[in-house]
């Protein structure tokens, strides 16, 4: 335990100081090769806990240590400690016994005894340091407070529900490719494996419990494909058609793009502006046995990748906050500043007035978020609106007003669909 709860704290370090989860636990994957799927498995476990809860854990933490930490590392061993404490299955004595041989990696001596007592202090004093911590919005509800007040201002009483989903276990949900079989077909052959799941309204099969991919029937033979069912209403949204002429400009990794083609036989171009990104887009239409044009560009820039040809349809997927899925990507929380807000809505309007001009006359745009932030969404689209009187809104959205706040069932998304006269 002791080398995952040092590599645990070194990445929920890094985290805090600035960088995504997700590119700290890559750099760890490739540095130490060795790591067991058991042990990289353990090592998520932790971190993704430990930042889910951070809020609470800091606000315990604080108190058990009201000077602070000098050693950012041994501050997130101790709060990674504290998670596995609360939440974990592993054994208390063990969780305490090898977090303090983990400090004494880290420290001297004495920030040894000082780990030793903060966790035994946790064990004998937790009732009444929870109790404190949850007396406080972020201790509360895990979430930076301008999040949390944000929330209350948008949702009202619906905030808390919001916040509170926010930091459960993401469910996973596949999506069965309807050009090898239908959803009800899938569903069969999932039983049939043991595996057991329900079927959505739209279509998409919620497994009851996630399961690495290689286990899920025809996996690699491209008979499903693993995403969340708010993101599956986008290809039905976008309404494209055989033969249609069809733009995704945020491609990458290719999951809405896929979907719109196992849809329909349509002409697909599939930008984005990675290009490491934009390899996983090829793969995974690879695996789906389906072929597009695939070009790295910033879509905004059309003189870079654009023939003047235009598109019946084009989706634009754009870069936001993702305050829609923290449960899959809890450093969000931490990360995002209330001041970031603004940079996404400028890069979606210049995503958004470069793009309508590929759209042909009768065509249709669908822009998408994974944002529950009303200036990434409404704000956006009513300006874009304002700006371009050849813009109409559809109606027919799910949710309120385009917005599909998050639930036990799907992510949060923003759809707004437009047509141009
Ligand atoms: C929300 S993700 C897209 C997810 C994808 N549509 C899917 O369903 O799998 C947004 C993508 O936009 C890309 N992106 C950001 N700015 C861009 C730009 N100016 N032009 C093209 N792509 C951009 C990012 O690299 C990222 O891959």
């Amino acid at each position: 335990m002791l080398q995952i709860q040092r590599f645990a704290a070194q990445t929920v370090a890094n985290v805090l100081s600035g960088t995504s989860l997700n590119a700290t636990l890559d750099s760890v994957w490739r540095r130490h090769r060795q790591l067991t799927a058991s042990e990289r498995g353990a090592i998520q476990d932790i971190c993704y806990g430990t930042l889910r809860h951070l809020g609470q854990l800091r606000a315990v933490l604080d108190q058990l240590a009201p000077k602070p930490i000098a050693i950012p590392e041994l501050r997130a061993l101790l709060l990674c400690a504290l998670y596995q404490l609360e939440y974990s299955e592993a054994a208390p004595y063990a969780v305490v016994d090898s977090a303090v041989e983990c400090a004494a990696q880290i420290g001297s001596e004495h920030v040894k005894s000082f780990a030793n007592a903060v966790l035994r202090n946790y064990q004998r004093r937790r009732d009444v340091l929870l109790a404190n911590a949850a007396a406080l919005d972020e201790g509360r509800w895990s979430y930076a407070g301008w999040w949390i007040e944000r929330m209350r201002r948008d949702f009202g009483a619906e905030a808390e529900r919001i916040l509170e989903i926010g930091n459960r276990h993401p469910p996973m949900t596949l999506r069965a490719n309807v050009r090898r079989g239908s959803a009800d077909e899938y569903l069969h052959r999932l039983r049939q494996t043991g595996l057991d799941a329900r079927k959505l309204d739209n279509g998409a099969l919620l497994l009851a419990r996630p399961v690495p991919v290689d286990r899920l029937p025809g996996f690699g033979e491209g008979a499903v494909s693993v995403q969340d069912a708010g993101a599956q209403l986008a290809a039905t949204l976008l309404d494209a058609r055989d033969g249609m002429r069809v733009l995704d400009a945020c491609a990458a990794p290719g999951g809405k793009t896929a979907h719109v083609m196992e849809l329909a036989d349509v002409d697909m171009t599939a930008l984005d502006a990675d290009a490491v990104r934009l390899q996983r887009v090829g793969s995974n239409l690879e695996r789906l046995g389906l072929r597009a044009r695939l070009q790295a560009a910033d879509a905004a820039e059309l003189d870079t990748w654009w023939n003047g040809n235009p598109f019946d349809r084009v989706l634009v997927d754009a870069p936001c906050s993702a305050s829609g899925i923290v449960r899959r990507h809890p450093d969000i929380k931490w990360l995002r500043r209330a001041s970031d807000i603004a940079g996404f809505v400028a890069q979606q309007q210049r995503l958004l007035d470069a793009l309508w001009k590929v759209v042909a006359r009768g065509g249709k745009l669908l822009y998408v978020t994974c944002s529950i932030f009303g200036e990434e969404d409404h704000a956006t689209i009513s300006n874009f609106a304002a700006r371009h009187p050849d813009a109409r809104i559809l109606g027919g959205m799910p949710g309120r007003d385009g917005l599909l706040l998050p639930d036990e069932d799907h992510d949060g998304f923003y759809y707004a669909l437009l047509q141009k006269d």
